[in-house]
């Protein structure tokens, strides 16, 4: 059974899709910590209710990210956390977390990386009229969604579609997603790039 820590910003609906994972224990990890920059955040709630041990920080009240992420890293190391899992978190990683734990950092994006970067992947892809999208979990590194791929799921764009109905369906495709991609991957003893 792999550590996790999980790490979001906002709403925290894939953190809830691998926490129903776990719980129906079809995967190898256990969470340790929801790590969380924004303290109106609705997954805090999400965590709070399943009894899930949460750091909550304000970025404004460190003097830089290397102060805010030393503190994150004594709780992440604190709690033996192997494996960092990045759902919604809207910040990057920076040096401090990734020297400790570069290789065993994954992320998700609403995107066909490396189409649509960064924030607002949605908005973008509905501006540039692309037809299509999608999403992306991928490991991380010190750019901006530019790790190595680990898998791939394109969702059709309609003339129609507003930001609110695409974010839906990507979504769905998302909470599929990334809890079988995280079954997969922890089923090897080791989950490292290298
Ligand atoms: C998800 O769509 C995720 O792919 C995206 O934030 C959303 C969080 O939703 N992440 C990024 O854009 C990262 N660059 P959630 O809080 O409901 O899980």
């Amino acid at each position: 059974m792999k550590k996790i820590a999980i790490f979001a910003s906002g709403n925290g609906s894939n953190f809830h899709s691998i926490m129903e994972a776990e719980a129906k224990k079809e995967l190898k990890i256990k969470t340790s910590l929801l790590v969380c920059d924004h303290h109106e955040a609705y997954v805090l709630q999400r965590a709070q209710g399943l009894g899930i041990p949460i750091f909550c920080f304000n970025p404004r009240e460190y003097e830089d990210k290397k102060a805010y992420e030393e503190v994150i890293l004594e709780h992440l190391l604190a709690e033996g956390v192997e494996y960092l899992i990045l759902a919604g978190y809207m910040r990057l990683i920076g040096q401090t977390i990734l020297r400790e734990y570069e290789g065993r950092i994954i992320n998700i994006h609403p995107s066909l990386l490396p189409a649509f970067p960064g924030k607002d992947a949605i908005g973008q892809a509905l501006d540039a009229k692309a037809k299509e999208t999608g999403v992306t979990v991928h490991y991380v590194d010190e750019g901006m969604d530019t790790g190595p791929v680990i898998a791939q799921e394109s969702v059709r764009i309609y003339e129609n579609d507003t930001e609110e109905s695409l974010k839906k369906r990507i979504q769905i495709v998302e909470h599929r997603l990334y809890p079988s991609i995280l079954k997969e991957l922890f089923q090897q003893e080791h989950v490292n790039i290298g």
